[in-house]
C-alpha cells in the first residue's frame, strides 16, 4: 500500500433554509464512502461540512416563520446535522457559515484581495421592490421572456427558450416577494476581478478538474471571465463588509470560506495546524465534492479567491450529477421532495447508501432512484447474497464446533483470489467508481455462495465422520464473508458494524484481506439486515405526498404568525397514588387526537418551551410544549403525537396554546412524548 496520505475533504454546504432531501444525500453518501475508504486504507482523512447560512432566502424564510435568522439557521443546521448522523455521514466537524471563524476568515480573505488589487467598484442598476424596500436578487423577479415571450420566467434565464438576460430586460416584471412591479435603482457594488487570474486558472484546470468538466470550463474561458459581484445591500442576512457602510458580503463569497472555517473550528478543538492544510505551500491533498450546478463557483471563483488571498488551491474538485426520482426532478409539488428524515424513519440508511453506491460512477452523470429497484437490489444483493453466506455457515460452526472456527482454510487459493480482487476494488473506490466496486464485490459474493453450493455442508453434516470437513467448509465461507464485509465497510457501515460484532474479531482493517481468521470464536448469528418491505416504501412515499400538500413554510408561517400560546405541561412524575376514579362519561369528554408535528421551533425568551405546529388532518393548530429540556426541534418534525384537542385555549406571554400534547416522565431530560404505532393518521380520535 502507498505511503500514508494526508487528506482534507469537503461536501458542498447545504443551505440553512430548508431540510435535506434524498438528492442532497447523493453527495453526502458519495463523499462519505470515499472518506471511509481512505480511512480504512490507513490514511489520515479529515472531512468537514457546515450549513450555508446567509442570503436572501434565509432572511425571507425567517421572516415568514416570525423568528430571527439566527434562530432559523440554528434550527435547520441542527436538523442537517441530525440527518448526517442518521445517515452515518462521518464528518469530523459540522459548523454554520454564520460562525465567528467564518467571519474572521472572510475578513482576512477580503483584506488580502483588496491589498492585491483584486477588488473593484462599479455602479449597477438593479430591480428594487419599493413595497418591501429591498433590492431583488435575479431569481426574485419574474416576468415575460424578452426573447420568446414565455410568461412567468425567472429574472436570469428562460426555462422555455434558455435565453439568458438581466431581470431588467423582462417584460411585465413582478417582484416575487411582494407581487408588485419593481422599480430600478442604482447602487455601488464591490467586484472581484476574476480576470486577474485567467492564466493561473487555465494552467490549474487540466490537472485538477475532470476532463468532462474541463471542456465546460473551456467554454467559460472562451466567453471571457467577468468580474464577480460580491456585495449586497441591506436588508441582507450576511457578514458586513469591513470598512464599508451598509454593505454585506454576497452569500457565495463567504460560503466556500465556510470550508476553511469549519476546519479552523476543528483545529481549535483538536489541536490541528490550520496553516499546514491551507497555507500556500501545503502538501495536504484537498478535495471538494460538489454537484454539477455549482461548478463555476468551485472551479473558477474559489481557486482564484484562494490564490488571491495567499492560500493553496484545491487538489481536486469532484463533480457528481443530479438525482431524479422515478425520472422526475425533485420537487414538492410532484411529491418527490423526500426528506432525508422521512427515509430513515422507515428504512435503514444503509439501504439508500448501498443503492446510491451501486449507481455512482466517477463522472457527472445523473442518477435515478426507483424504489422498486432499490427494494429488489437490496433484497437480492445484501440480504439474498451477502448476509446469506453467514447465515448458511454460522449454524454449523456453533452446532459442530462450539462456535470455534477451524485452524486452517481448506481452500487458500480461493481466499487469495478475494484478496487479489480487493486491490482492484480499492482502485475503483479511490477513483470514485463506487458502481464498479459494488459490481465486483457482488461477483465475489456470488463466488462465495457458489463455493457453499458446491460443498453442500448440509449434506456432509449427515455423516458423523465429516464433522471436521463441515467446520472447515464453513470456516472458509465465513472468511470469504469477512472479506466481503471489509470491502463493503465504506458503503454500509451499519451492517458491517453488526457483522464485525458477529465475527468476534474486533474492527476489520484493510490488512485483514490477506489474513484469514482461524481458530477463533464467532458469536451467535442474528439477522444482520431485514428485507425491505413494500409497506415501508409506501409509508415514505405517502409522507412525501403529505409534505407536498403541506409546505413547511406555510405550516411554520402559520405557527409563527398565530396568536396562540399555552404551555402543554408534561404530565407530572408518574403518580405513586392513583387520582380519584371517574366514569366513562367523564373520560369520553376528553377529545384526544393523533397529530403530526408539522413544525417545531424554539420560543425566543422561553427556555422550557418548544412551539409545535400540529397537523390534525383537516386543521392545524399551535401548541406550546414544555419539552425543550428533552427534545431538539429537529428531532420532532414529522413525529406523531397525541393531543388533548378540546382543552380551553390558554393565553400565554408568547401567544395562545391550543391544546396539550401528552408526555410521560418526571421532567428535565426525562420527558417522553406519547406516540401511536405506525399507521395512525393525523386527526384520528384516540378512544
Ligand atoms: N449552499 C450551496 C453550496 C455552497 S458550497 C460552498 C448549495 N446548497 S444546496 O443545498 O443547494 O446543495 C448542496 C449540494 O447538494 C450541492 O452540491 C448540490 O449540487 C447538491 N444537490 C442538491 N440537489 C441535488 C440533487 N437533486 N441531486 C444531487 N445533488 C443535489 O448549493
Ligand atoms: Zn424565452
Amino acid at each position: 500500500m502507498s505511503a500514508k496520505r494526508k487528506i482534507l475533504v469537503t461536501s458542498a454546504l447545504p443551505y440553512a433554509n430548508n431540510s435535506l432531501h434524498l438528492g442532497h444525500l447523493v453527495e453526502y453518501v458519495q463523499t462519505d464512502v470515499w472518506v471511509r475508504f481512505q480511512r480504512l486504507r490507513g490514511h489520515e482523512c479529515i472531512y468537514v461540512c457546515a450549513s450555508d447560512a446567509h442570503g436572501t432566502p434565509t432572511m425571507l424564510r425567517a421572516e415568514r416563520e416570525g423568528i430571527e435568522p439566527e434562530e432559523l439557521i440554528a434550527w435547520i443546521a441542527g436538523e442537517h446535522q441530525h440527518d448526517f448522523e442518521r445517515f452515518r455521514i462521518s464528518v469530523d466537524n459540522y459548523l454554520t457559515t454564520h460562525a465567528s471563524e467564518n467571519e474572521e476568515l472572510t475578513s482576512r480573505v477580503f483584506r488580502k484581495l483588496v491589498e492585491g488589487g483584486h477588488i473593484g467598484r462599479k455602479m449597477i442598476r438593479q430591480a428594487y421592490d419599493e413595497h418591501r424596500n429591498m433590492f431583488l436578487p435575479d431569481r426574485y423577479v419574474r416576468g415575460t421572456c424578452p426573447a420568446c415571450g414565455a410568461r412567468h420566467q425567472y429574472g436570469d434565464n428562460c426555462e422555455s427558450c434558455a435565453a439568458t438576460y438581466s431581470p431588467l430586460e423582462l417584460k411585465d416584471p413582478v417582484s416575487v416577494v411582494s407581487g408588485t412591479k419593481p422599480t430600478v435603482r442604482e447602487s455601488e457594488h464591490l467586484f472581484f476581478r476574476l480576470g486577474n487570474f485567467e492564466e493561473e486558472l487555465k494552467a490549474w484546470v487540466p490537472d485538477h478538474v475532470d476532463p468532462a468538466m474541463a471542456r465546460k470550463l473551456k467554454e467559460w474561458f472562451d466567453a471571457g471571465l467577468r468580474d464577480w459581484d460580491i456585495s449586497r445591500d441591506p436588508p441582507y442576512f450576511g457578514f458586513s463588509i469591513p470598512g464599508e457602510s451598509g454593505k454585506f458580503f454576497y452569500v457565495w463569497f463567504d460560503a466556500p470560506i465556510g470550508y476553511m472555517a469549519s476546519f479552523l473550528n476543528l483545529c481549535r478543538s483538536a489541536g490541528l495546524d490550520f496553516e499546514a492544510f491551507w497555507g500556500a505551500d501545503s502538501t495536504v491533498e484537498l478535495y471538494h465534492f460538489i454537484g454539477k450546478d455549482i461548478v463555476y463557483f468551485h472551479t473558477l471563483f474559489w481557486p482564484a479567491v484562494l490564490s488571491g488571498a495567499g492560500f493553496r488551491k484545491p487538489t481536486g474538485v469532484f463533480v457528481h450529477g443530479f438525482l431524479t426520482i422515478s425520472g422526475e426532478k425533485i420537487s414538492k409539488r410532484r411529491g418527490t421532495f423526500i426528506r432525508a428524515s422521512t427515509f430513515v424513519r422507515h428504512l435503514d440508511a444503509d439501504y439508500l447508501r448501498y443503492y446510491y453506491a451501486s449507481k455512482l460512477g466517477p463522472g457527472p452523470d445523473d442518477i435515478d432512484l426507483n424504489f422498486s429497484d432499490l427494494m429488489a437490489k437490496v433484497n437480492s444483493d445484501l440480504v439474498g447474497k451477502l448476509v446469506n453466506i453467514a447465515s448458511r455457515c454460522a449454524g454449523f460452526i456453533h452446532r459442530l464446533n462450539d462456535g470455534v472456527l477451524a485452524r486452517e482454510l481448506p481452500d487458500d487459493a480461493l481466499f487469495a483470489e478475494f484478496a487479489a480482487a480487493a486491490d482492484e476494488i480499492a482502485a475503483d473506490y479511490n477513483g470514485r467508481n463506487c458502481a464498479a466496486a459494488v459490481r465486483r464485490i457482488m461477483a465475489l459474493a456470488d463466488r462465495a455462495n457458489r463455493y457453499i453450493d458446491e460443498k453442500k455442508p448440509w449434506i456432509m453434516a449427515r455423516e458423523d465422520d465429516q464433522r471436521d470437513a463441515v467446520v472447515a467448509v464453513c470456516t472458509q465461507g465465513l472468511n470469504l464473508f469477512r472479506t466481503l464485509i471489509l470491502l463493503l465497510k465504506p458503503v454500509i457501515p451499519g451492517v458491517t458494524g453488526r457483522a464485525e460484532q458477529f465475527l468476534g474479531g474486533g474492527e476489520l482493517t484493510w490488512a485483514d484481506v490477506k489474513e484469514p481468521m482461524l481458530g477463533t470464536r464467532i458469536e451467535e448469528f442474528k439477522a444482520l439486515l431485514k428485507r425491505v418491505e413494500a409497506d415501508s416504501v409506501e409509508a415514505i412515499l405517502s409522507e412525501a405526498r403529505e409534505d407536498a400538500a403541506l409546505p413547511t413554510t406555510q405550516a411554520t408561517r402559520a405557527a409563527a404568525g398565530s396568536e396562540a400560546g399555552q404551555v402543554a405541561q408534561p404530565v407530572e412524575t408518574a403518580p405513586a397514588k392513583l387520582v380519584e376514579e371517574i366514569d366513562i362519561e367523564h373520560f369520553a369528554k376528553m377529545d384526544l387526537r393523533v397529530a403530526r408535528i408539522a413544525a417545531a421551533t424554539y420560543v425566543k425568551g422561553a427556555d422550557k418551551l418548544i412551539r409545535l405546529r400540529l397537523d390534525l388532518g383537516d386543521s392545524q393548530r399551535t401548541v406550546f410544549a414544555g419539552i425543550r429540556s428533552a427534545y431538539v426541534p429537529a428531532a420532532l418534525l414529522g413525529k406523531h403525537v397525541v393531543v388533548v384537542a378540546n382543552l380551553t385555549p390558554r393565553k400565554m406571554r408568547f401567544g395562545t396554546s391550543e391544546g396539550m400534547v401528552l408526555a410521560a416522565g418526571p421532567g428535565g431530560k426525562d420527558i417522553f412524548l406519547l406516540s401511536p404505532d405506525a399507521g395512525a393518521q393525523p386527526g384520528m380520535p384516540v378512544t
